[in-house]
């Protein structure tokens, strides 16, 4: 009678949590809570897989939507897509093809979308690589008229014996759409990547899908790619979720451990490095928003035959989008001696591109310099500041060494004074709420963000490698590198030289340039939440070593000078060895054994330091030390 009476109860439990909570299906329809940027999911079963968990991460802070159905191959999207997108305007649009393409099929079928899988003797490819690039540029065209911000995922690994598709395909196919969209400026989530790292702990066996906990995994790394496409205010919504407000910080004299003990599962990073960028972000350097929709590269000259024929000079100008909003311009020097696509160092400079060479062509900057420079009157910049800076920037021995060099006015991109209402950021910033104020982007961000979109221009160039591409940077601008470099992980190497507080250096070392010291100084440079770590070091719940930690696992050298004592020598060593960590986990080598190298000895591991004699400055023997770096860690 007992027993009966609990199956009975059990299955009045269960019928009761059937109708109360019915369990919410992928391809259901779902209503928009107001007011939240509106995002869709474009993809196949794959798609379907990780769309409950991509809502429920994103839940609050956008309203996640699929089109009701498995989007197949290309073809089906073409005859799909207009209705897919409906009639509502899209914030951001995750989109792939890829899987059903490349699958083979038994002839015949009609419509060919539907064509069933087949073993790959008995069948033929339903899209073949060349149309499927074809039909991926069509859909794009539609997909950019949306104005929506669009992110292509890459498709998911092939597993050896998956019926009906061979493995490397997916490669191929996804190479061709990877070129498309970095000639069109559609970023990347590279899931294949991703997911081949830990395939073996989250996709099934012979089989392209993924076990549940596996689709929760891929959620992660797509919630946060999208996320990153978001408005500034919807990333600071979804940080209040998960990060403490600055006064409720618990003071804590050690550095921050940069892994758990006992350290995760080396599949673990893209989540751990996504969210040591976001505690940088909130609490240092602000969130910045997504890649414009609308970019514009207008070359402004080119000269084949630059520095007697040994290089090919470019000047060009990004426009942003948005009207009103300030372009910047980008001065590119290619070695036209070169065996493929260059590698490329690219880095900001402090007065204007016309100072880094005396080259009579060059574009005077119009915008505000700082009186300090040469050949300046009433912060504008005369002919009499051509080249100024020629000595910082050595093209032409960097050009002998087979490496093109980008070089940007961080002034096109915000004015190095404390007013946050010129430059790009009043433009591109969106509505954000009073208290989100202190966490949105300052000046260093704002310039890292056009280091970016010179790395939007830099990847779409047949002469460049966009796989080989070195942020770099001095001083302030060493700062600037490495938070680009931290954010942006196209930046396949990372150079700081002479960055300091802020930058390399320890903050809680206090020694130099204090946190009080550049927040006063420099106002304008971090968020308004670094603000209240004036004199309170111990309560950041980062220091800079967390920064350098987020580049990881590429190739990053921090330099100094012994003469730089305000930018902290041995602090910025020491911040390198403590990110050295998450090297030596990730399988890199590193500096965890090293002690402070004398001068000039290049410690050439892929996290690396250099100090040299001399004071504050850049110089050819910096350079010829960053392409000694650059030669051993891309194997040139
Ligand atoms: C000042 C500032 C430093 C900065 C340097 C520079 O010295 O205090 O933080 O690195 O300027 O950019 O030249």
């Amino acid at each position: 009678m007992r027993i009966i009476l609990i199956i009975l109860l059990s299955l009045v439990g269960v019928t009761f949590s059937q109708t109360s909570t019915p369990k919410p299906k992928p391809l259901d329809p779902i209503e928009d809570v107001p007011g939240l940027p509106r995002v869709l999911l474009i993809g196949d079963s794959i798609s379907i897989g990780y769309t409950l968990a991509v809502r429920e991460l994103l839940s609050g802070v956008a309203n996640v939507h699929r089109p009701p159905a498995n989007c197949g191959p290309t073809i089906r999207g073409l005859e799909q897509l207009e209705s897919w997108l409906g009639d509502q305007p899209w914030d951001v649009i995750h989109f792939n093809w890829g899987l059903h393409d490349l699958k083979y099929i038994a002839p015949g079928a009609t419509p060919r979308h539907s064509g069933r899988l087949t073993d790959v003797a008995q069948g033929e490819q339903m899209v073949p690589v060349k149309v499927y690039a074809e039909n991926i540029t069509r859909l794009l065209d539609r997909l950019q008229k949306t104005g929506a911000a669009l992110t292509w995922c890459a498709t998911t690994p092939i597993p050896q014996g998956a019926k009906g598709r061979v493995p490397g395909d997916e490669v191929r196919y996804n190479e061709a759409a990877a070129a498309v969209m970095r000639k069109r400026g559609v970023p990347i989530n590279d899931l294949y990547t991703f997911a081949a790292a830990r395939a073996n702990e989250i996709q099934r066996q012979a089989d392209v899908h993924f076990f549940p906990e596996g689709s929760q995994v891929l959620a992660g790394e797509v919630a946060r790619k999208i996320l990153a496409q978001l408005p500034i205010r919807a990333q600071i919504a979804r940080a209040v979720k998960t990060l403490a407000p600055v006064d409720d910080l618990p003071e804590n004299a050690a550095l921050p451990a940069l892994l758990g003990s006992p350290a995760p599962s080396t599949g673990e990073w893209p989540g751990m490095r996504a969210a040591l960028c976001d505690q940088l972000a909130f609490y240092e350097y602000g969130f910045a928003p997504g890649a414009p929709t609308r970019l514009r590269f207008q070359v402004l000259r080119e000269d084949r035959r630059a520095l007697d024929g040994k290089a090919t000079k470019r000047e060009v100008r990004v426009h942003f989008g948005p009207s009103e909003t300030p372009p910047m311009d980008i001065l590119l020097h290619v070695p036209n001696k070169r065996q493929g696509p260059a590698p490329a160092f690219l880095g900001l400079n402090f007065h204007g591109n016309h100072t880094t060479t005396a080259d009579p062509e060059v574009t005077i900057t119009s915008n505000w310099v700082p009186s300090r420079g040469e050949g300046v009157k009433d912060n504008r910049a005369t002919p009499a500041s051509r080249g100024t800076s020629a000595s910082r920037w050595p093209v032409e021995a960097i050009i002998d060494r087979g490496y093109a060099v980008a070089t940007v006015y961080h002034g096109d991109l915000d004015p190095d004074l404390n007013d946050s209402t010129d430059g790009i950021q009043p433009h591109l910033t969106g509505d954000v709420g009073e208290s989100q104020k202190d966490h949105q982007w300052a000046s260093l961000r704002a310039w890292a963000y056009g280091l970016s979109r010179a790395a939007d221009y830099l990847v779409q160039l047949p002469d460049i490698d966009p796989q080989r591409i070195a942020v770099m940077g001095h001083s302030r601008n060493g700062k600037t590198a490495l938070v680009a470099g931290a954010f942006d992980e196209r930046f396949s190497l990372v150079i700081s030289n002479q960055s300091g507080c802020g930058g390399a250096a320890l903050s809680r070392r206090r020694h130099g340039e204090t946190v009080k010291r550049i927040n006063g100084s420099f106002p304008h440079w971090f968020n308004g939440a670094f603000k209240t770590f004036n004199d309170r070091e111990d309560y950041l719940p980062t220091d800079q070593h967390t920064l350098l930690a987020a580049i990881a696992p590429r190739p990053l050298l921090v330099c100094s000078a012994t003469g730089d004592d305000w930018a902290d020598p041995e602090g910025e060593f020491l911040a390198a060895k403590e990110a050295s960590a998450v090297y030596e986990w990730l399988g890199k080598d590193n500096l965890k054994n090293a002690s402070m190298p004398e001068e000039n000895k290049l410690l050439n591991h892929t996290v690396g330091y250099h100090i040299r004699p001399g004071e504050h400055g850049i110089g050819i023997a910096d350079w010829t030390v960053f392409m000694d770096f650059a030669d051993k860690q891309w194997g040139r």
